[in-house]
């Protein structure tokens, strides 16, 4: 079994796990990373951490603590928890409890106590994402810039839209030409979900996995719930697609794609971003999605054609646990 299969075989265990038949669970998932340069942010070198504990607790208005759940990330460092019912997560923050049976080097808990966003409700189901948490080593690598103070996060703009900072006349920007790692962009926000359009027939809980093909079928209209095919790759995958794939190019677009890594990797993405809104049990959370295409747009192109090829496995349904099927009936 390779990595991936693993993955997989863990992904769809932990939904095993958590769904049964009930109905009424909220999710939660999220991701460790080792911020080898101390710097309390996500940058380049940065790399997921596997086997560290995740706390996840939620406080009343006094701030006694109501509910408490611990879990440990997988080989790709992302970590998934089960809530039964349907309980407000949203006053509820995770943070790293222990790094204990990791072997690298990051030991060291950092950065503040994450809050749950929450990305949508649906069947009484809840999905709450949390931004990244971050792990440290005792001394920040070699490689790193070095730096006496502290280094500010810089706010990266996620839509394309936003207007340029205020240049400040005069005064010369950075002195000194150091190595400086740029910072991954923010996760874009995920679309609100306010009102969903009428439910295709399909149960959002059952196993799924659709091809880029079946996704631009007219008759599964439908079954573009979350976002629209002329919403934006830019909006939904944020700056380094914006980069190289522009400020207008839509969903619908981008699944046409092929030719080059490039384009394959976006048509995959973005199928493998629609199958996640549309099965829970898909091996990849929406935001994992976005988080492996940003992963492989900033790596060499050998890393954008795995990330397509992984992607485009699971969109075809392939897991070690043998074939999962495009679940789509044509919409009335
Ligand atoms: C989805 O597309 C694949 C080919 O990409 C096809 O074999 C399959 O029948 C399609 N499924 C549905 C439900 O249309």
């Amino acid at each position: 079994m390779d990595l991936v299969e693993k993955f997989f075989l863990v992904c769809l265990l932990i939904f095993f796990a958590a769904i049964h038949e009930t109905r009424g669970d909220a999710m939660v998932t999220g991701t460790v990373f080792c911020d080898q340069c101390k710097d309390g942010e996500r940058s380049l070198f940065d790399y997921p951490l596997y086997g560290v504990k995740v706390k996840v607790n939620c406080a009343d208005r006094n701030g006694q603590i109501t509910m408490s759940r611990e879990e440990t990330t997988n080989w790709f460092g992302n970590y998934a928890m089960k809530f039964d019912g349907t309980p407000d997560l949203s006053n509820c923050y995770a943070q790293v409890s222990s790094t204990g049976q990791g072997s690298s080097d990051c030991t060291a808990a950092a950065g503040s106590a994450q809050q749950l966003r929450l990305m949508f409700r649906m069947f009484d189901m809840e999905m709450y994402a949390v931004d990244s948490l971050l792990s440290e080593p005792a001394n920040p690598m070699s490689f790193c810039p070095r730096s006496t103070n502290p280094v500010p996060a810089p706010v990266t703009p996620v839509t394309p839209s936003n207007p340029p900072p205020v240049q400040v006349p005069v005064t010369p920007v950075s002195p000194t030409p150091r190595v400086r790692v740029p910072p991954v962009p923010q996760l874009p926000p995920l679309p609100p979900l306010p009102s969903l359009p009428p439910m295709p027939p399909m149960p959002f809980l059952e196993a799924s996995a659709c091809t880029h093909e079946n996704w631009t079928t007219p008759e599964y209209k439908c079954y573009w719930r979350a976002v629209n095919p002329d919403s934006k790759v830019a909006l939904a995958f944020g700056l380094y697609a914006a980069r190289r794939y522009g400020n207008d190019m839509t969903l619908w677009q981008g699944l046409q794609g092929r030719g080059d890594p490039y384009r394959t990797l976006l048509r995959e993405g973005i199928t493998a971003y629609l199958n996640s809104f549309n099965s829970l049990q898909f091996p990849y959370h929406t935001v994992g999605v976005v988080q492996h295409m940003n992963w492989a747009l900033m790596g060499s192109p050998s890393s954008v054609l795995l990330t397509a090829l992984r992607f485009k496995r699971a969109n075809s349904g392939s897991t070690s646990n043998g074939l999962v099927t495009c679940k789509f009936t044509p919409c009335k």
